[in-house]
């Protein structure tokens, strides 16, 4: 398996996991993603077939943020998700990016199980975040060992969020 930047002849294999993954995702979302922020757009190969892909971006001076994560329905299971998570983070980091953020839906907990294998921590819930009216978790990893993680996204939680999960995320050797 190998990760790899988007390529325009990657969208009909992307569009068909993105559908079958998420009920509230729009297709030219992507197609402006890749034009605005070709670089946080990675795709998993395996034997010339798309079988996951994340979208990122930096949302500003210190922060990343993950927009999607998805994994082809009979490839999920092989650590495909997770290797992905680590290649976003590990651009974000090369990136000079402190920490990533990510929101995902209260009920997805096989995304929030993986998200936390990373070291992603559970800081926040959006009440009604999502469009049909479900609740999100706002989930924070430090990128960089030297980033004290504040709640910066919310001007009334002032306080250091306890990082209790694990150390700074490590960039792997292997991507
Ligand atoms: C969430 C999602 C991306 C996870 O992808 P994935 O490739 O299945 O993730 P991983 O394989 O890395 O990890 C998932 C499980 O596989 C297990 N696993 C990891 N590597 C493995 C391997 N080599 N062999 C067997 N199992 C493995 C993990 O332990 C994990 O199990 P757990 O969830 O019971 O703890 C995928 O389920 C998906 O596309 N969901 C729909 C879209 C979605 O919810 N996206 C996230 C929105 S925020």
């Amino acid at each position: 398996m190998n990760i790899r930047r988007f390529v325009p002849d990657d969208f009909e294999e992307v569009f068909l996991i993105e559908q079958e993954a998420f009920s509230d995702h729009d297709t030219f979302v992507y197609i402006n993603f890749y034009e605005m922020n070709m670089n946080g757009f990675l795709v998993a190969v395996k034997n010339d077939e798309i079988v996951g892909f994340v979208v990122g971006y930096q949302l500003n001076e210190n922060e990343g943020r993950i927009f999607a994560l998805a994994v082809k329905d009979e490839y999920k299971s092989r650590g495909i998700g997770t290797q992905l998570v680590h290649a976003i983070l590990k651009i974000f980091y090369e990136n000079s990016i402190q920490y990533a953020g990510l929101e995902v839906r209260i009920s997805n907990v096989r995304a929030q199980k993986l998200y936390q294998r990373v070291g992603f921590v559970p800081c926040w819930v959006e009440k009604k975040y999502y469009f049909d009216g479900e609740d999100g978790i706002i989930m924070k990893i430090r990128t960089s060992p030297q980033c004290l993680l504040y709640a910066l996204d919310n001007p009334l939680q002032k306080q250091v969020i306890p990082i209790r999960n694990g150390p700074a995320f490590k960039t792997p050797d292997s991507i």
